[in-house]
């Protein structure tokens, strides 16, 4: 008896898949792919961040870092840092795709020992007084507001020789210098740098409209070490009472490089903006990633349609690309960071609304 088999039509998709998946599996053993698999998420239309809108509230933070403060000393942790970690890059150490954000606690009596490495630092003092940062040679004694820089590889330390626990947000361009595999560091065997400069030295020799006779006409980073928010909050008040406000970021300023008018550091660039009691923001949206603090006051956020609200000393981020508009239900002072700088010096940066 003869069986009649019926024969498959055969699947011209099905066969040109397999074909195309075994070419893949042969190439890969030679270390190459198609880029055409790969070439959408690429060269993307616009930006596609991997980073999320995040608030860490500031109740929080000083919670947790202080129960660290039983645990670990300054000195064992060399930098006794809680990480705040984007929440769709966590395990990575940043809070945005180019920028390391942390809290800082100083203990009284504490120090933080002397070291240097090729990532930029800026701190931005919360709560507390009697902490220093040392940097170059001058002490800076920080209070709640100041924005210190200590920028590729110069000697730093910390100490606090007041009675307060010290909190400050710490901000690195350590994932953009690990994106270029750049990073070196030193410790030293002094504990504390000798310091050769007062408190404000380089405030008002850089920072006051004057320069020292001699100054270099080009330096890549600001020689300031402590913009003060003593000097620049008066400041947002004159713009303030200027009228000039923008309708986008309040009365702001940019925290410049005196010797050249431009950011503080080739990596990272700071602002800080005054919204009037009742601003409403336009919408806003940038290629940086952005770090914001409230430094004083009451608002919110709208990120990507979502209300994000602040109070004193929280901080929030704001991803690349992502439509923004701030709102102020009391008189309020934002901190900014972010990588703009070193986006514009590759010719990468934009904004729109
Ligand atoms: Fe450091």
């Amino acid at each position: 008896m003869t069986v009649a088999t019926a024969t498959k039509t055969p699947d011209p998709k099905h066969n040109l898949q397999t074909a195309r998946q075994a070419y893949y599996d042969k190439i890969s053993k030679y270390d190459m792919a198609p880029l055409w698999e790969v070439l959408k998420n690429l060269v993307t239309q616009e930006p596609k961040s991997q980073c999320e809108p995040a608030l860490w509230k500031f109740e929080d933070a000083k919670k947790f870092v202080l129960e660290a403060g039983e645990v670990i000393t300054a000195e064992e942790a060399e930098r006794r840092v809680l990480v705040l970690e984007n929440p769709a890059l966590r395990g990575k150490s940043r809070a945005t795709n180019s920028l390391f954000a942390g809290i800082q606690l100083i203990l009284p009596g504490e120090i933080a020992p002397a070291h240097r490495h090729v990532s930029s630092a800026i701190r931005f003092v919360l709560e507390g007084e009697g902490a220093y940062t040392a940097v170059e040679g001058e002490k800076a004694m920080m209070s709640p507001g100041d924005f210190l820089i200590t920028a590729n590889w110069a000697p730093h330390d910390h100490g606090n020789t007041g009675k307060q626990p010290v909190l400050w947000l710490d901000v690195l361009d350590m994932p953009t210098v690990n994106h270029f595999e750049a990073s070196f560091a030193e410790h030293f065997d002094d504990k504390m740098q000798n310091t050769s400069r007062g408190d404000g030295d380089s405030l008002a020799f850089y920072g006051s409209g004057v320069l020292p006779d001699g100054a270099p006409v080009d330096m890549k980073r600001t020689p300031i070490i402590n913009y003060t928010y003593a000097k620049m909050r008066p400041i947002l008040e004159r713009l303030h009472k200027a009228g000039e406000i923008d309708k986008r970021h309040g009365a702001r300023v940019r925290y410049a490089n005196p010797i050249t008018g431009g950011p503080v550091l080739p990596t990272m660039g700071a602002n800080l903006a005054l919204l009037p009691k009742g601003f409403k923001g336009e919408p806003y949206r940038s290629t940086d990633g952005t770090i914001f603090v409230c430094v004083e006051g009451q608002g919110s956020t709208t990120i990507d349609g979502k209300l994000y609200e602040w109070g004193p000393k929280d901080v929030f981020v704001v991803p690349p690309w992502k439509q923004y508009a701030h709102a102020a239900a009391k008189e309020s002072v934002l901190f900014s960071i972010s990588d703009r700088p070193a986006q514009e010096a590759l010719g990468l940066w934009r904004e729109g609304a």
